[in-house]
């Protein structure tokens, strides 16, 4: 692949629909839930049609085609998201920052890359660094390797700079970022109290100015109130909408925004 090529075709005033494109793998998210969801979905479609074929138990056997149909959607909504509608949304999150080129984007969190390389092809003059554990229980594939291996599919390694890091303790000095951002990563730190720390040093490690956009599908509600205390502004909190569903309308993926005082 000629990533010099690549580079040329890029940029910064994509659509989303373009930016969205992806020429790499981005792995499945924690890849377990949807096999769970298939798995539960085939044995209660198998339940459903024993009970009416082999004994004529309607209601019971409709029920449980009902449930198996929940958790096919589920499964569905679950790889749509994962595998599209991610992209989709960050895609439009990154247009509506505006970015000029040159700025330094710090991704938490940042796995195989899927919103990490989206962010460099808007930054022909800057940089995307990623910061991560690389848990293959969190994201399929997950390595190091493999975002460096997607960074130069999508023809952007050289704007690209991954660290190996706990998000909790960032390796980076204070005030270094022009926009700080994670994507279904913070969740995955098991404590409550850790993830507040994960949201402090995000903050410590962005410029005055710069902004704040941290999307999970679950404990974000304490998010808000510690930006306030830690003196961010234009703090807001929102659903991304379906195509940002982990697989049903309890599993939507919110939004908490803040941008640090200039
Ligand atoms: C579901 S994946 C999401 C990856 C990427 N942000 C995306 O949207 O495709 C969650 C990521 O968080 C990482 N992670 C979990 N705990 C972490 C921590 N304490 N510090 C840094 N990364 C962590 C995992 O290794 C994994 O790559």
């Amino acid at each position: 692949m000629d990533t010099q090529k690549i580079s040329k075709n890029v940029s910064p005033v994509l659509s989303p629909r373009q930016l969205a494109r992806r020429r790499g793998d981005y792995g499945v998210d924690a890849p377990y839930v949807p096999g769970t969801f298939g798995v539960i979905g085939f044995i209660l479609l198998g339940g459903g049609l024993l009970l009416i074929w082999l004994w004529q138990w309607l209601v019971p056997g409709v029920i449980l085609l009902v449930y198996a149909a929940m958790m096919f959607f589920s499964m569905a909504s679950y790889l749509y998201t994962t595998r599209r509608g991610k992209f989709l949304v960050w895609a439009e999150l990154l247009g509506q920052l505006h970015m000029r080129g040159d700025e330094q984007v710090l991704d938490l969190g940042c796995g195989r890359g899927a919103v990490l390389l989206m962010a460099a092809q808007l930054l022909p003059r800057g940089k995307a660094t990623g910061v991560d554990l690389w848990k293959t229980s969190d994201q399929s594939g997950n390595a190091l390797d493999v975002t460096r291996r997607n960074a130069e599919l999508e023809g952007v390694a050289e704007r690209v700079a991954l660290h190996t890091g706990d998000m909790r303790t960032l390796p980076f000095a204070d005030e270094s970022f022009d926009v700080v951002l994670s994507s279904l990563a913070i969740h995955n730190i098991q404590d409550a109290q850790g993830r507040l720390q994960a949201v402090n040093e995000a903050v410590r490690v962005l410029r005055p100015g710069g902004r704040l956009l941290l999307a999970d599908f679950r404990a974000t509600q304490p998010y808000p109130e510690r930006l306030r205390e830690l003196g961010m502004a234009e703090v807001t909190h929102r659903s991304l909408g379906w195509r940002f569903w982990y697989g049903h309308p309890w599993a939507a993926t919110r939004l908490v925004s803040a941008r640090k005082p200039a």
